[in-house]
């Protein structure tokens, strides 16, 4: 299998991620700003075929309209040169003093208005530049205090915002669905819609739930001790993976942004695996861009810049023929089925059989021997995980 990413592969990155120049709390820049040209350049070189920003990103805030505009061409021009694509557009409503206490859910009407007014402005932008995806990722909207936070009322303003966003681009026929990033904390102390969960089921409550769906990010799953590979199948599940994260974190701290699988590399397994075996009949079950969300370590100069950029795509396309082969093992498909790993897909009851039927099945109750029923018999979990791990390691085939 081919380790040299192509267009087909689908692999993007923020102009924030290769561009971020390595500042920190503690720390000031120790990097140069990257240009957006040059950074759509390279992206193509290395086989990427996406670039995402945030408004803010590609013209600084406060920028005039005449400024604004020469950086939108400037990267028109970068796009129709090279044949990247911009497949996810997000808006840029945390760094900006005015966003200190939020952007939705900000406590100031003032502040809620204004930024609806600038995604507003780059949801026409994202349109404009055939982006089909748009990202909220709410990083200021949440508290550090609980007086300080109605939160009732600030998912009530959340889901005004998003309801209205939704009927923007119905309205203006606009080929766009969002997806919300969910993040436990930081930058505020704790951020509304901290997780998948707590996102899936706001969606739910939302005037135009089929618009919304979920970009959720390996780090930050993991940042609240969740199992991520698990959390996307639940999303997959539900129908609403419509963009994804991807990158590295180690345990429960800080945001670390590695680079992808240089964090919890077994999950990252089970991750490629399932987006690209875990489909009904095998196949792919996330078709949507591969999208990297890291931050090349401070300690990089421009060169490790591009090298982590690429090691993201290369680390992808390892775990993907790793998990191909997984697959492919005969030794695999014998264990899964001695782990009744299939048996699961059978539905619990039979054909068209009731819930009295059930009750008249001595079988299943009366004469079910629960205490002998595995006669000592163990499901060979272990057995299974370490033929993953063997492949993983190309210990096998
Ligand atoms: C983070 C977040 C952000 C968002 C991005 C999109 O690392 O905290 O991932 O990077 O994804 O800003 O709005
Ligand atoms: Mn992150
Ligand atoms: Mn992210």
């Amino acid at each position: 299998m081919a380790l040299e990413p192509t267009r087909d592969d689908k692999f993007s990155f923020g102009l924030w991620t290769i561009g971020y120049n390595g500042a920190d709390p503690f720390g000031g820049p120790t990097r140069a700003p990257l240009d957006v040209v040059e950074a759509v350049h390279k992206l193509n070189e290395l086989g990427a075929y996406g670039l995402t920003f945030h408004d803010d990103d590609l013209f600084a805030f406060g920028s005039t309209d005449a400024e604004r505009q020469t950086q939108i061409d400037r990267l028109k021009q970068a796009l129709a040169d090279t044949g990247v694509i911009v497949p996810m557009v997000t808006t840029n409503l945390f760094s900006a003093p005015v966003f200190k206490d939020g952007g939705f859910t900000s406590n100031d009407r003032g502040v809620r208005r204004f930024a609806l007014r600038k995604v507003l402005r780059n949801i026409d932008l994202a349109a404009e530049l055939g982006a089909k995806t748009f990202v909220m990722w709410g990083g200021r909207e949440g508290a550090e205090y609980d007086s300080a936070k109605d939160i009732r009322q600030a998912l009530e303003r959340y889901r005004e915002a998003v309801n209205m966003l939704g009927d923007y681009v119905t309205d203006k026929g606009y080929d766009i669905r969002f997806a919300i990033e969910p993040k436990p904390n930081e930058p505020r102390g704790d951020i509304l819609l901290p997780t998948l969960g707590h996102a899936l089921a706001f969606i739910n409550t939302l005037e135009r739930p089929e618009l919304v769906g979920v970009n959720p990010e390996v780090g930050h799953e993991q940042m609240a001790g969740l199992n991520f590979a698990a959390g996307i199948a639940q999303a997959l599940y539900q129908g609403k993976l419509y963009h994804i994260d991807l990158n590295g974190q180690r345990g429960i701290k800080y945001d670390q942004d590695l680079v992808f699988g240089h964090g919890d590399l077994q999950n990252a397994f089970a991750l490629v695996d399932l987006l690209e075996n875990g489909g009904p009949n095998g196949g792919p079950a996330y078709d949507g861009p591969r999208h990297f969300d890291y931050k090349p370590s401070r300690t990089e100069d421009i060169t490790g810049v591009w090298d982590s950029a690429a090691a993201n795509m290369r680390t992808y396309l390892l775990l993907k023929e790793r998990a191909a082969a997984f697959r492919a093992d005969p030794e695999v498909q014998e264990q899964l089925a001695a782990s009744r790993v299939l048996e699961l897909s059978q539905n619990t009851l039979g054909d068209g059989e009731s819930y009295d039927d059930l009750l008249a099945d001595r079988s299943a109750y009366e004469e079910f021997d629960t205490d002998a029923y595995f006669n000592g018999k163990g499901f060979g979990f272990v057995r299974l995980q370490q033929l993953a791990l063997e492949h993983l390691l190309g210990a096998r085939g």
